[in-house]
């Protein structure tokens, strides 16, 4: 264990997992899925989500990984059998693919900071187009990528106190600071209130089975459960650490930063007339534009700020996607965490190039045949997706089966001593035996 490396105290560990948890999809996709299912109504299912099914399962996999100490693998052929390994081994591969897409959209976020500063990107007279060509350079995004997963890379390569740890400290403030600066310029905007309104005042015509599936995928995916890297951080947290705590601080931590950011984005979506409902390229389409309209000076610090913004909550979660392989191959097959590192990054920067090829630079990659024409991005998004929900089905069923809940009472028990008599313990394990197997299965089967 001391040669693993430890997260020195809560805090260490409780940043980290908030950095894994606040993401891309916080400030990139909830705002556009919100802006696309009704804004308040969004908010409320997403919210039930997260509480419902996403806080008993992050508290199931901190606790496996911590019970094991050991990554994802370990802790299931350890807790389990070696069969139980393939789930955890599962987790891994996931990882990889997650992260190789998932750093190249990480890589627009820097591309377009770069613009915004030196390029002139505001004067454009077509965002739209001018989005679409930028994504269509394989040139410019492999480097963007490269440069990404580069600085990810020497993170990790540092280990969990000097790297992932110190990282995280500088970034979830840095994070924080720039959100609510930019939420303090928008609501100032005339027309702002529209947007609070359409954000905060919920309309229950708007909810259909899209709304609610919409909200499950996401909010399984913004608080990366299932594939184990959360287990893997888990196993770096002391015995004595109340594991309820930490959790509820990382699931409203990432809640909160989602609400800050569709607090952020509406009420300038609305100042500047645009629809609410312009899809995935809301945040890269849309807020360029309302960038312009601050002028030449103000637009270029607060467009620069906001995708800044972006690409420092794409960090620590690029780095959790990272340390999941990684201390597979450290605890498993025994090799240096600098070897392991690199290597891993130049294996997932290679697989990241299909996804650079497939926004436009490719045909073969733009169009897949053998998956309705849609791009490969899609495609790896989509069965990356499955496999989170898929693999958190199978952790409850593990933990309900096999592992047995008295042994995660055990374990959830260390650092909270009245763990037993709360009904805190009897919710998580309702949850985890019944209520979360059965909807993580159903929602497996309809994304796919
Ligand atoms: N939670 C991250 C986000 O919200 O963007 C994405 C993610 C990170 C998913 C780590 C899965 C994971 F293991």
């Amino acid at each position: 264990m001391a040669n693993r490396g430890n997260f020195t105290g809560k805090l260490g560990f409780i940043l980290a997992a908030t950095g894994s948890a606040i993401g891309l999809s916080n400030i990139w996709r909830f705002p556009y899925l919100a802006g696309q299912n009704g804004g308040a109504v969004f908010l409320i299912i997403y919210l039930a989500c997260i509480f419902l099914f996403c806080f008993p399962v992050m508290i199931g996999e901190i606790a496996i990984g911590r019970a094991a100490t050991s990554d994802a693998y370990g802790a299931y052929t350890k807790l389990g059998n070696k069969r139980w390994g393939w789930v955890g081994l599962g987790g891994v591969i996931s990882g990889i693919l997650i992260l190789s897409y998932y750093n190249v959209v990480a890589g627009w976020t820097l591309g377009y900071f770069i613009e915004v500063c030196f390029n002139n990107l505001l004067q454009q007279p077509d965002y739209k187009s001018h989005f679409f060509s930028f994504i269509s350079k394989a040139s410019t995004n492999i480097a963007c990528a490269f440069i990404f997963l580069f600085i990810t890379a020497f993170a990790v390569s540092r280990g969990i106190h000097h790297g992932i740890e110190r990282a995280n400290r500088i970034l979830m403030p840095a994070l924080l600071v720039i959100l609510i600066g930019l939420i303090a310029y928008s609501l100032m905007l005339p027309g702002a209130m529209q947007g609070v309104k359409f954000y905060l005042i919920p309309d229950f015509s708007k909810v259909n089975a899209q709304t609610i599936y919409d909200a499950l995928r996401l909010s399984f995916f913004t608080l990366s459960l299932g594939i184990g890297g959360l287990m893997t951080y888990g196993s770096y947290v002391s015995k004595t650490d109340n594991l309820i705590y930490a959790s509820s601080i990382i699931t409203w931590a990432d809640t909160i930063i989602a609400f800050l950011a569709g607090l952020m984005i509406f009420p300038l979506v609305f100042s500047a007339g645009v629809s609410p409902a312009e899809g995935p390229a809301l945040v890269f389409i849309v807020m360029p534009e309302i960038f312009h309209n601050m002028g030449p000076v103000i637009g270029k610090v607060v467009g620069s700020a906001f995708f800044l913004l972006l690409a420092f909550a794409a960090l620590p979660s690029c780095i959790s996607l990272l340390e999941l392989p990684a201390a597979y191959f450290i605890d498993q097959k025994k090799l240096p965490r600098q070897v392991v590192v690199w290597l891993l990054a130049i294996v997932i920067f290679l697989l990241g190039i299909p996804t650079i090829l497939s926004q436009g630079a490719s045909e073969t990659f733009t169009k897949l045949s053998f998956y309705k024409n849609k791009d490969f991005l899609t495609f790896i998004a989509d069965i990356t997706d499955v496999s989170l929900t898929v693999g958190g089905c199978l952790m409850c069923l593990f933990i309900a089966h096999r592992w047995k809940i008295a042994k995660l009472d055990q374990e959830l028990k260390q650092g909270n001593e009245h763990y037993m008599k709360s009904v805190t313990r009897k919710y998580i394990n309702f949850s985890i035996v019944y209520v979360c197997p059965v909807m993580l299965g159903i929602l497996s089967v309809l994304i796919l």
